[in-house]
């Protein structure tokens, strides 16, 4: 089938069977690597983009359920040149070690970011529990969204617990 996906503002013709996994249109078709494939059954966060603005897991969405609906991806966030501040945010924190779940985390945060406030740890801490990072950086990653909020927003989170 022919879908036309809306990826980070562009539209896209994709040509591919209906239940190829978004994550896999992005990475092979697209060449945007941001996302990443970890376990391929929702289980991990990796695959981590937004659609309509909602954290999805690009590695069980089939392109069929996408005709029409705007897909954000890591790279529709922010550049190397021009981070955005909750991409700065993990920057400061030092919230990275190998990367590979970063995209993800990042895309899952920004949507509570976009649509919550004031954030508290404990909510921050429920809406990251799909996403997990096997280097362990998780209170790096709850500092660089703590401190993300306070930047967007004008103050910071108040940290309840870490
Ligand atoms: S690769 Fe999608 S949740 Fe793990
Ligand atoms: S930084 Fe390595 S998996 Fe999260």
């Amino acid at each position: 089938m022919t879908v036309t996906l809306i990826v980070n503002g562009t539209d896209h013709r994709i040509d591919a069977d209906a239940s190829t996994p978004l994550l896999y249109v992005l990475r092979n078709d697209l060449g945007l690597n941001g996302a990443k494939y970890g376990c391929g059954l929702g289980q991990c966060g990796a695959c981590t983009v937004q659609v309509d603005g909602k954290p999805i897991f690009s590695c069980l969405t089939p392109i069929a359920a996408l005709e029409g609906r705007r897909v954000k991806t890591v790279e529709g966030l922010g550049t190397l040149a021009s981070p955005s501040v909750l991409q700065q945010a993990f920057e400061i924190e030092q919230a990275v070690q190998c990367g590979y779940c970063t995209a993800g985390m990042i895309m899952r945060a920004q949507a509570l970011l976009d649509r919550a406030r004031p954030l508290t740890d404990a909510a921050i801490r429920e809406h990251m529990q799909t996403n997990l990072c096997r280097c362990g950086t998780y209170l790096r990653i709850l500092r660089a969204i703590r401190r993300a909020a306070g930047m967007m927003h004008g103050k910071a989170a108040h940290p309840e617990s870490e």
